[in-house]
């Protein structure tokens, strides 16, 4: 056949128009707008607040270990490179998900050491003294951390204990180089550090300031850590570390004692579940931690609003969320608290029809003024700081885990000889009723001090499934703003089709019941919205970054998406 015959031309002739066609056509097709997507991992995944942790979770899950060996690396990592939050003298909890589907809530927060009473930080008036609860020794609940990771690598891991700690040794031996965040905040705490510490901490630079590069060690850390590493619970709640601590609790009339130390357990605890829309399961952490309780509290209420046909941040959905905040920060308030001390009525909180009728008068042409109890007259006066990190491994186990000292640097006290920042997390404890905390929230009864008490937290672990299947690792610091940054990211994704790192970069914004304000990312509201949102009786208020969201989304084709919140930290999602 002859293949240039004068059909077979007219053939390829017609064959090329339609291409040019094509490529027309093609070329003016308006473009799809490219998705921001974060770090992509079939095998697994870890989202934290420093490279190098995130990093030394990755080599652990890449050398065979599961989600929860990833964890306790992680967070024995962020104790040495992100001493702003990461410790092992503080606390804090983890949700996890197993590939079968199994959950559980670990609860590591810190106590009231024995000696602790509810007026400990009022004057002969009974009024607060100043700092008293947040700067120097007495701020100091009972570390939780160490028991924490014992108990979540002796119930998930797989790996030996010695290879998940060793990695932070070698880190505090060899040095790690400083970011500039991290340079910066350690300059800014200079003169805190030297007003709570009696001996000069390897923390302060007394030549010029700390520069982005710098190499920093840990040495004293180190060896804290090694006798972790080698004795596990008793490397810290006894023997030396124990003896540093308490020696350093009586030089600065603090309160823990050897019997603090050698009574703490970490809890396992059930977690609270809600279904949303029919299609998710929101699992999150239960009291003493309020994050669970209220952000359930917060989803329900947002099913019985079109918040998607609403649109991300517009007035309407912004007025609706901040209606149900402030309903359930009032909430949060009264009845939540350590639920070994106090009987918790999470029953009532999270049942759907008290939500339904607790949101009833909610009014969608003004707000409902927050009422009666006096204003927390501050919203920030300390620094603050916690981490979360996310992971999740090849197999689909994860875990949500949030850990802190409460300030940044705790109690700015570090326990000599020990190389640690002891955490200021006494001041969650509603040291008197109606007067805010560092973070405006006030509280009663229910989170009065008490020894042995467990304060109450806004710790917000969460883990979403979508049709039975995991779908969602997330959390974040941020104290009484934790709650909603959580909620938010959830309905970004959930409510607004964005990806993980879309829905961890868009602008957040939070209202706690009181003070009766809106907080907002700059750029969080168009000037329409900000306009229509006072035109129902909200006061708006800008400040900075509101949270530091570290999460993880399983795409539909099953890979991860890791997101860290890069615009806010130093971030970082490591996945392979
Ligand atoms: O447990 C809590 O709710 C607080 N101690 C958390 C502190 C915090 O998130 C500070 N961070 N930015």
């Amino acid at each position: 056949m002859n293949p240039f015959s004068a059909m077979n031309l007219f053939r390829i002739q017609l064959a090329a128009l339609w291409l040019v066609l094509g490529l027309i056509l093609a070329c003016q097709k308006q473009p799809t707008p490219k998705r921001l997507e974060g770090t992509i991992g079939s095998n697994g995944m870890v989202v934290s607040t420093h490279p190098i942790a995130s990093d030394i979770g990755l080599s652990i899950l890449k050398k065979g270990g599961n989600a929860a060996d990833a964890a306790v690396a992680t967070f024995f990592a962020l104790a040495v490179v992100f001493p702003e939050a990461g410790n092992i003298g503080g606390g804090g909890f983890a949700v996890y998900r197993t590939k079968n589907g199994e959950i559980g809530a670990l609860d590591f927060r810190e106590k009231a050491p024995a000696a602790a009473h509810r007026d400990m930080y009022l004057d002969a008036n009974g009024e607060p003294i100043q700092h008293l609860s947040t700067r120097g020794h007495l701020a100091a609940g009972v570390p939780g951390a160490v028991a924490g990771m014992v108990a979540l690598h002796q119930k998930l891991g797989s790996l030996p204990w010695k290879e998940l700690v060793q990695p932070a040794i070698d880190v505090a031996r060899n040095g790690h180089v400083l970011t500039a965040i991290a340079a910066a905040n350690l300059n800014r705490m200079k003169a805190e550090f030297q007003a709570a510490n009696r001996y000069p901490i390897h923390l302060v630079r007394n030549d010029r300031p700390w520069q982005a590069g710098d190499t920093i060690y840990h040495p004293e850390l180190a060896q804290s850590l090694e006798r972790i590493r080698d004795y596990g619970n008793d490397g810290f709640y006894k023997g030396k570390t124990a003896d540093l601590i308490v020696a350093e609790m009586q030089a600065g009339k603090g309160l823990i004692t050897h019997e603090d130390l050698a009574n703490y357990r970490a809890v396992w605890r059930q977690p609270v579940i809600s279904s949303y829309k029919g299609k998710y399961r929101i699992i999150s952490m239960p009291p003493p931690s309020s994050g669970g309780v209220a952000l359930l509290q917060l989803m329900q209420g947002s099913e019985n609003y079109p918040l998607a046909k609403w649109g991300h941040n517009t007035a309407k959905t912004v007025h609706v969320m901040t209606e149900l905040e402030r309903r359930v920060y009032a909430d949060r308030a009264t009845h939540l608290g350590d639920p070994d001390f106090y009987q918790v009525p999470v029953k009532m909180l999270l049942n759907p029809q008290y939500n339904r009728s607790r949101n009833a008068n909610i009014r969608m042409d003004k707000k409902t003024p927050s009422t009666e109890i006096k204003e927390g007259s501050v919203d920030r006066i300390e620094s603050l700081e916690t981490t979360h990190f996310s992971v999740a491994d090849k197999e689909g186990n994860a875990i949500a885990l949030t850990t802190t000292v409460n300030g940044y640097y705790g109690c700015k006290v570090m326990v000599q000889g020990a190389g640690f920042f002891l955490n200021n997390e006494m001041d969650d404890f509603s040291i008197k009723p109606g007067v805010p905390n560092q973070f405006g929230l006030i509280g009663g009864e229910a989170n009065a001090i008490a020894p042995h008490k467990r304060m109450l937290s806004s710790m917000t672990p969460t883990i979403v499934e979508k049709d039975g299947k995991l779908y969602l690792v997330v959390g974040t610091p941020g104290g009484s703003t934790i709650i909603t940054g959580v909620y938010q990211v959830i309905l970004n994704v959930i409510e607004h089709g964005m990806t993980m790192q879309e829905a961890v970069n868009a602008k957040r914004f939070h209202h706690q019941w009181l003070p009766d304000h809106i907080l907002f990312e700059k750029g969080a509201f168009s000037d329409d919205t900000k306009k229509q949102l006072e035109a129902k009786g909200h006061v708006l208020v800008e400040v900075g970054a509101l949270c530091k969201v570290d999460a993880i989304r399983v795409r539909p084709d099953g890979k991860y998406e890791g997101a860290a919140d890069y615009t806010r930290s130093d971030g970082k999602a490591a996945g392979y």
